[in-house]
């Protein structure tokens, strides 16, 4: 399997994936497909997003992106940069895609890395966001998959999964 980073997302209309340091939404069925998706691999992500979950992800090595040379936690690694966390999710996960996991400032760096991206579309408007996700270039990724449902609250979202073009 390719070790390019992949990028896991949920969004709202306009990109909008987070409001005071939280997903601004409750969608049990995208916890279960980032559980699939991410279990058995490291997981790269912003500090900030590592303190709006609050603890490690049980089954997955987190990693965690942050300035600060003194950062530490239980159960994760610190990483200077996104490079840096790449090469530690390969290091510990040999063979496997390095899953990026967030938020707004991780993705931004992520986005030309990477080979494949899972997204989330929750078609909710969230008005008070203040994280987004950077525009998809229709040009640069082509969609391979995009299977639509609707939640039990009646909720629409689509599961897509698009690979560089
Ligand atoms: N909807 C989703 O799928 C989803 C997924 C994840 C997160 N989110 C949401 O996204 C929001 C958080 O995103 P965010 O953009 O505020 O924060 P973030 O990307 O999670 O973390 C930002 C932090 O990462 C570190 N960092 C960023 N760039 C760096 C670099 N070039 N080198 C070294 N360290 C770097 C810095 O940590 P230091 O300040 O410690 O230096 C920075 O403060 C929250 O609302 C969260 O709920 C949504």
């Amino acid at each position: 399997m390719s070790e390019a980073p992949q990028v896991v997302v949920a969004t709202a209309r306009g990109g909008a994936i987070g409001r005071g340091n939280a997903l601004p939404w409750r969608l049990p069925e995208d916890l279960r497909r980032f559980r699939a998706l991410t279990t058995g691999h490291a997981v790269v992500m912003g500090r900030r997003t590592w303190e709006s979950i609050g603890r490690p992800l049980p089954g997955r090595t987190s990693i965690v992106v942050t300035r600060d040379p003194g950062w530490a936690a239980d159960g994760a690694l610190r990483a200077a940069g996104l490079e840096e966390g790449l090469r530690l999710a390969r290091a510990t996960h040999p063979g496997q895609p390095p899953m990026v996991i967030g938020g707004a400032q991780v993705y931004a760096l992520a986005l030309d890395l990477a080979a494949m991206l899972h997204v989330t579309r929750i078609e909710i408007d969230v008005p008070d966001a203040d994280a987004f996700f950077p525009a998809i270039d229709p040009a640069r990724w082509r969609e391979e998959a995009c299977e639509p449902h609707v939640a039990a609250d009646g909720t629409r979202f689509a599961f897509q999964r698009l690979a560089r073009a």
